[in-house]
């Protein structure tokens, strides 16, 4: 039988929370995790850009023959790569080698002809797959897994590691976004732009962040922004002998109002039109302001926001970093998932720190080593060439692009090492009047009297962790202190390298105090299934949610 492609028109239920555990595991291997991006960011984004627009998303039937399926849609021209996954039902992202196989496919597809309800026709490259015929054929698709593994299974792998270098890199290897997730990402920013390009057909809708910076984890939000500097790009340069063109345009009195008015139609425009976009929010009061919604096909928690190239730039700045030596993001990674285990961070805005603080603390960190293992922005600034210059809103954004052109750091200490001196440093640190600064690299006298001031590297005048409370950031050194401590003691105690009690950075994840009781008594040792059982209670007895879930905002 020929199965029949429908278009999704708007889906009535509301976003459940995906839970982790009750997901099935089989997930693919893509090699990808081990390969440290090193392409410029502009050229990686562009590539991306230009894969998601020849893909398509398909919701397909739960029985399908992937053979079958793969030759049906080679009618409307050769397909590239392709990968399902499960959320809320079985999906296909399906890249086609050229765009115009997706308008052939959207010429042969049709609206649903639903009984009571009315569809809102829009031709849209998310598609619903239905069968003519009911099939009595099995699944027999493998599935790839877009999120992190339970806190169950990663303490288990950290405790299998053969030691603490391994265990981070690890905990990255468990976490970072996959090439299949990476795909998805930017499929949803493109499926955003074609809703957006109602209104901004030159708009271009970019990912940034952690989507993006090379320090996301398997289920952290996706933040994008629409692009409209075309468009006004456009209205300024183009000039002809003595004439100067302009459009007529609307005025508003500040950017801010402008950047209200766009994102409150997007908005509306997300909510009404956009298949698979759920609980759409207009936060247009916030310091940025932005519209929330949960794209529910691909299970992305997405913010919108407009005119937001400062950000774009921070997020090419961590890509470097990022790229630059394989220990930054193996740190990166575990100080977050660290602080996310103690509570520190939150899904929840509030006084807590963000995982884009911690980011910046560990840079900072790795430009104090001896040699250090990072430059300062300053240095990275300073081999720019003319092509790298930048300046936005008059905040100047210039440092060397091209990564061939950064050389590599000559400091060989271990993680393990890193991460103790990482607890050690922040846990004396002077914050009461030290500010901290990836520009120079230097502590800096503190210019308020925020608890906790780190400058935002292109905005200096602003501090990225203003929200931060002083009990919060006490928290922070009580905790820091402590696996300072506990990494210590273990070194007292000699190898305690063992598959059967936590150890490591499993020790550091136990709530705290946990580890006065078991590591200070010698070695009370239980078999290994009975100590995790009894680490993954204290852990559950200790925090009313996952702490793998969420993105720490
Ligand atoms: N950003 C910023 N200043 C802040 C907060 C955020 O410049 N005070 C920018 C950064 O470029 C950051 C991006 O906005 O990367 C997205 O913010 P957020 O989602 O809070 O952080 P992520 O880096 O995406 O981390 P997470 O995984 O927690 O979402
Ligand atoms: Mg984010």
């Amino acid at each position: 039988q020929r199965p029949v492609l429908r278009l999704l028109s708007c889906p009535g239920t509301v976003a459940e929370d995906l839970r982790r555990d009750e997901q099935p595991s089989g997930s693919v291997e893509t090699g990808f995790e081990d390969k440290i991006p090193k392409k410029r960011f502009s050229e990686m984004q562009n590539e991306r850009r230009e894969q998601a627009q020849r893909t398509v998303l398909i919701h397909c039937p739960e029985k399908i023959n992937e053979k079958k399926f793969l030759k049906y849609l080679s009618q409307h021209g050769p397909i590239n790569n392709h990968f399902f996954y499960e959320s809320f039902g079985l999906y296909a992202v399906v890249e086609f080698c050229q765009k115009e196989s997706v308008r052939s496919l959207q010429n042969e597809t049709h609206a649903p002809s639903k009984g009571m309800e009315a569809a809102i026709p829009f031709r849209s490259r998310f598609f619903n797959l239905k069968l003519k015929n009911q099939t009595s054929e099995r699944s027999c698709v493998q599935m790839s897994n877009q999120l992190p593994p339970s806190s169950k299974k990663l303490l288990e792998v950290l405790c299998d590691a053969e030691s603490i270098d391994d265990q981070l890199n690890t905990l990255l290897k468990e976490f970072q976004l996959t090439e299949e997730n990476t795909k998805l990402r930017y499929l949803t920013c493109s499926l955003i732009e074609d809703i957006a390009a109602a209104y901004f057909p030159d708009g271009i809708v970019r990912p940034f962040g952690s989507s993006v910076n090379t320090f996301g984890k398997l289920g952290c939000d996706l933040d994008m922004f629409l692009d409209l500097n075309e468009t006004r790009n456009l209205s300024t340069h183009k000039t002809s002998g003595n004439f100067l063109m302009e459009f007529q345009v609307k005025n508003v009195p500040s950017e801010r109002i402008a950047t209200q008015k766009i994102l409150s139609v997007i908005g509306e425009c997300l909510d009404n039109f956009s298949p698979g976009c759920v609980g759409v929010q207009k936060i247009l009061n916030a310091r940025c302001p932005l519209v929330r919604f949960s794209h529910q096909a691909s299970g992305f928690q997405c913010d919108l926001t407009t005119n937001n190239r400062i950000a774009l730039t921070s997020s090419e700045l961590l890509y470097i970093y990022g790229a630059l030596d394989s220990r930054v993001r193996a740190l990166v990674f575990t100080v977050r998932y660290w602080a996310r285990a103690h509570s520190l961070t939150s899904s929840i805005p509030g006084a807590w720190i963000t995982n884009f603080s911690l980011t910046m603390m560990v840079i900072f960190f790795l430009q104090t080593r001896s040699p250090p293992i990072l430059p300062t922005l300053d240095s990275l600034q300073t081999l720019a060439d003319a092509e790298d210059k930048c300046i936005i809103e008059g905040n100047n954004c210039t440092f060397v692009r091209d990564l061939n052109r950064i050389k590599p750091s000559e400091n060989t200490e271990t993680l393990e090492l890193l991460l103790k001196e990482f607890f050690e440093y922040f846990g004396n640190f002077a914050f009461n009047k030290n500010s901290i600064n990836i520009r120079q690299g230097r502590e800096q006298n503190k210019p308020d009297s925020s608890p906790l001031y780190i400058q935002n590297p292109f905005e200096t005048s602003l501090n990225i962790s203003k929200n931060v409370s002083q009990s919060q950031l006490q928290k922070f050194v009580d905790l820091a202190q402590e696996s300072t401590w506990i990494l210590q003691q273990e070194d007292l105690d000699g190898p305690s390298i063992s598959g059967s009690q936590p150890w490591g950075l499993v020790a550091l994840l136990l709530p705290s105090g946990a580890n006065r009781k078991s590591i200070g008594k010698k070695k009370s040792r239980k078999p290994a299934n009975e100590r995790i059982k009894v680490l993954l209670e204290s852990i559950k007895n200790n925090r009313t949610e996952n702490f793998t879930d969420t993105n720490g905002k």
